[in-house]
């Protein structure tokens, strides 16, 4: 389970998260949605361990941020909102170099295997040559090499495919359903957020999304 209580985020005396806190349990794939702007990539940082908070405190799987960062690398994949990954490079390449990273061993046909899961087929083709939907898939794939129980995903399905885009999210559904993953991920994707999400958190004062969600059947709460 992921506990996030009362979490404060200021950047000098800009407050852009205050007093956040919401639970999620293993297997539910939750949205994260809200205006630019809002706060949902500084909040996926920091649950990714990269931005410290203000003020708070989050556990997961019982085990504290604040004591044991190691092992809560250890249990966390995360899409940023930025593509990273080696362009000069294959697919091949950053798939076997990002395992070498990663805590969990892989054979270079799983990591294949995992591409391919993502709908990406291309494996000797340079990153640079790729589309920017395909390195997206190839974000997503990298994420995964850790098999983490937390998957962090900002925006990660932008400039994908619709056909691409289903399957992954039908991919990530069942991680979550089959394997006790906790999936949090950002969209601006309504479509794709009432497809995939067990419920949503929306973040930021604007009711735009809440309401939208809302009329379309969602789970939403305010963050
Ligand atoms: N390192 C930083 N230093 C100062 N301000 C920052 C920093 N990172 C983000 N901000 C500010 O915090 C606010 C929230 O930014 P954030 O990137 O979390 O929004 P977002 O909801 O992810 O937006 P988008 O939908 O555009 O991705 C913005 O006003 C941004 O300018
Ligand atoms: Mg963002």
């Amino acid at each position: 389970m992921l506990n996030v209580v009362e979490l404060d985020k200021n950047y000098g005396k800009r407050k852009i998260l205050e007093q956040v806190s919401f639970q999620i349990q293993r297997g539910e794939v939750v949205g994260l949605v809200g205006e630019n702007g809002a706060g949902k990539s500084t909040l996926l940082t920091i649950l990714a361990t990269i931005t410290k908070p203000t003020k708070g405190a989050i556990e997961l799987n019982n085990v504290e941020y604040s004591k044991k960062l190691d092992d809560i690398r250890k249990m966390i994949g995360y899409v940023p909102q930025e593509i990273s990954v080696w362009e000069e490079f294959t697919v091949e390449q950053n798939m076997l170099f990002f395992e070498k990273l990663s805590w969990k061993r892989h054979t270079k046909e799983e990591c294949r295997q995992l591409c391919l899961d993502m709908q990406l087929s291309s494996w000797k083709e340079k990153v640079k040559d790729l589309s920017g939907g395909m390195m997206r898939k190839l974000n997503i794939a990298i994420s995964l090499l850790n098999d983490p129980s937390l998957i962090l995903l900002d925006e990660p399905t932008v400039g994908i495919d619709m056909k691409s885009k289903n399957e992954i999210g039908k991919y990530l559904v069942r991680l979550a359903k089959e394997q006790g993953k906790i999936i949090l991920y950002t969209s601006h994707d309504m479509n794709e957020v009432i497809t995939f999400c067990d419920r949503v958190y929306a973040i930021g004062q604007d009711s735009f999304y809440i309401n939208l969600l809302q009329s379309n059947g969602v789970k939403v709460e305010k963050l």
